[in-house]
């Protein structure tokens, strides 16, 4: 049964432009959960559904599914997706200085193909704003910190420009994730080749032993081959990197109209087309790494079937984007419970013992 989301929310965001949708759905979180007592509603309605897990990279989670980094670019509603059942929030990409990003329309709505297509172009109010915030608040939820290159940086000083971001939000994250994927920062994706990632992460890592080591992860596109993917797990294992985030949006515009496609111009799609080359990175990096680094599987979670894909395909924890604009407030709550149901069904005693089960 289609629920108000739906039936009414859903169509009004959906005529209004996609960019202005996503605002006014931040502004009425702040808004409408902006009290501790409304939060203390709202997480007593969305409760994470029992679903205890062991320690990953040394923090301690309430649930497998976090918010991918995107959503909440600037950290003003961290509590807020907290009580919406979302176990974690990724905030950013977040660059050293401010930028504002590409010119709008920059993000697109596929619904028949429940997918999004964007190329906003990391805008965001800069590293310092955003860790000032995150010092701020309460924080009922892990909130990791993805940090990106500035536009204006050329690809052959990204490495100084990301230590710049780096240093700034690192006492406010509790992990930071380097992000070497978005496909709407030109060469960005290049950061992904063994010599320039050794001499990122090695130079990233050496700092982050001298302030307080804090979990690292990498995220990664989902555009890769098996001998990349190999070589950067390689890489991570090198630099002692804590985990991969699997994955960023997609370059494959397959599934799409050519209309569509040309209608909308360039960005990185999102959603239903991109779960399955999710899945595929996801297993072919737990395979080859057996195992040993942590993987956030991300792409395409609609339900709580697809959250399960993942975690047998090797994911330990899980984030989504494009499933919660489809979805509404109800949809961290839905594939948690959905999750939660699946692995009692299959008979698995925690999700821990789920993790690669598929492999
Ligand atoms: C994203 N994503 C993203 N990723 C990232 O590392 N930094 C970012 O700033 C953004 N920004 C962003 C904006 C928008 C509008 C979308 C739809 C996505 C990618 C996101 O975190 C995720 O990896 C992909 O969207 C795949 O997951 P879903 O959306 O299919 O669940």
């Amino acid at each position: 049964m289609p629920g108000i989301y739906e039936k009414l929310i859903r169509p009004a965001m959906f005529s209004l432009d996609a960019e202005t949708a996503h605002e006014l759905g931040l502004a009425s979180l702040r808004i409408g959960l902006g009290t501790a007592s409304a939060r203390r509603f709202a997480a007593e309605r969305y409760q994470i559904d029992s679903m205890p897990l062991a320690e990953r990279f040394g923090l301690k989670f309430e649930g497998p599914l976090g918010i991918a980094a995107g959503f909440d670019k600037n950290g003003v509603v961290v509590d807020q997706l907290a009580a919406l059942g979302f176990g974690f929030v990724e905030v950013g990409t977040v660059t050293h200085r401010a930028q504002p990003g590409n010119d709008r329309p920059r993000l697109f709505r596929l619904p028949a193909e429940k997918a999004l297509i964007n190329r906003l172009g990391f805008n965001n109010d800069g590293a310092a704003a955003v860790a000032e915030r995150l010092r701020q608040i309460g924080r009922d939820c892990i909130v990791g910190i993805n940090i990106g290159k500035n536009r204006d940086v050329p690809i052959e000083n990204a490495t100084a420009n990301y230590l710049a971001a780096f240093e700034v939000v690192h006492p406010a994250a509790d992990y930071i994730a380097i992000n070497i994927s978005s496909p709407n920062t030109p060469n960005l994706r290049e950061l992904q080749q063994s010599d320039n990632l050794d001499e990122l992460l090695s130079s990233l890592q050496r700092r982050n032993a001298e302030i307080s080591p804090k979990p690292l992860l990498v995220k990664i596109a989902p555009d890769l081959g098996e001998s990349q993917i190999e070589a950067i797990v390689d890489s991570c294992r090198r630099h002692k990197i804590d985990g991969i985030i699997a994955t960023n949006t997609t370059l494959d515009r397959t599934g799409i109209s050519s209309e569509d496609s040309t209608r909308i111009g360039a960005g990185g799609l999102s959603g239903r087309p991109l779960r399955d080359k999710s899945n595929g990175v996801i297993s072919t990096a737990f395979r080859y790494s057996k195992g040993s680094i942590p993987i956030i599987g991300v792409g395409g979670i609609f339900t709580g079937d697809d959250a399960f894909e993942k975690i047998a395909a090797g994911a330990s924890l899980i984030q989504a984007y494009t499933g919660f604009v489809y979805g509404g407030p109800s949809f961290a709550r839905d594939v948690n419970a959905g999750l939660g149901r699946i692995l009692a069904e299959r008979g698995f005693a925690s999700l821990d013992e789920a993790v690669g089960s598929g492999i």
